[in-house]
């Protein structure tokens, strides 16, 4: 990032005071979860080792209840490894500390942002925090089907049901929340949008709508088809780019 757009960029953060944020996988590939989409992301892997009609199938619901393996095998292989916070996550628990954020939304349903400190966190499609049986409707902790899991297992109800942990497949609505906000949009005065694609609707619609009038920022390590969309596009590392504003505007600060 050149220093004209670093200063311009941190000078938009310090004056704002209700950013909105919509994050997506990028802002935890660094703590070694793997993107979706991205370079050697996990559509690629499971496209590569299970034949699937299409790699999003993982998250289609008709699929799933066939051949929960590869969905599982992604579950399986984000607790595995016990990711901790990214630079970014923290950046953005900061920003939250230091009262400029108005509503942080995220794609992903790894749940580092709470862990790195948010609080003001809506989870758009979903977390593994809790599972439901898809037979009974039986509620489970996350912790309950973990050890089977992490054996190389499919979680069971009592009832032999098959658990699925409470995320948004393609097909099912999102939280009630999320719509929420995506028809009242909060008042904003500047919009990041972190580490996605912007393929997936609805949430990238939501964020769209609000660049259409307000002062934007994507941070993204590739292009995406909705750049002319945003006001400022810098493609490059996240943990980077939040290090780099992070330290500017302690220098100065607002
Ligand atoms: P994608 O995998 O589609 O996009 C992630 C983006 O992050 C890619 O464009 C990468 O270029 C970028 N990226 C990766 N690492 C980065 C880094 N260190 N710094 C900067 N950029 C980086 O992920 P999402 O847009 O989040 O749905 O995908 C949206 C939804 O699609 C997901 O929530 C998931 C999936 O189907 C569900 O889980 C239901």
């Amino acid at each position: 990032m050149d220093e004209f757009t670093r200063e311009r960029i941190a000078r938009a953060m310090r004056q704002a005071t209700r950013i909105v944020v919509l994050t997506g996988a990028g802002i935890s590939t660094s703590a070694g979860i793997k993107d979706f989409r991205g370079k050697d992301g996990m559509y690629e892997i499971v496209r590569k080792r299970y034949n699937l009609p299409s790699p999003e199938a993982i998250f289609e619901i008709n699929f799933f209840m066939r051949q929960p393996e590869p969905f599982y095998e992604m579950v399986r292989s984000m607790f595995a490894m016990e990711a901790e916070p990214t630079l970014s996550h923290r950046f953005l628990a900061w920003l939250e500390e230091q009262g400029k954020m108005s509503l942080l939304v995220t794609q992903n349903i790894d749940m580092l942002h709470h862990k790195a400190g948010s609080k003001a966190v809506l989870e758009c499609h979903g977390t593994l925090r809790t599972a439901s049986c898809l037979t009974c409707g039986r509620s489970f902790e996350f912790a309950e089907i973990r050890a089977a899991v992490l054996a190389g297992g499919i979680p069971r109800c009592e009832c032999q049901g098959l658990i699925k942990p409470d995320i948004v497949f393609f097909g099912e609505s999102l939280p009630a929340e999320f719509y929420t906000v995506h028809l009242s949009p909060p008042d904003a005065d500047l919009l990041l949008l972190m580490g996605t694609s912007l393929n997936v609707q609805p949430a990238a619609g939501f964020a769209l709508n609000l660049a259409a009038t307000t002062e934007s920022i994507l941070v993204n390590r590739d292009p995406t088809p909705y750049d002319a969309m945003v006001t400022h596009v810098v493609n490059m590392d996240l943990d980077r780019f939040c290090q780099d504003i992070w330290e500017e505007m302690e220098k100065t600060p607002s």
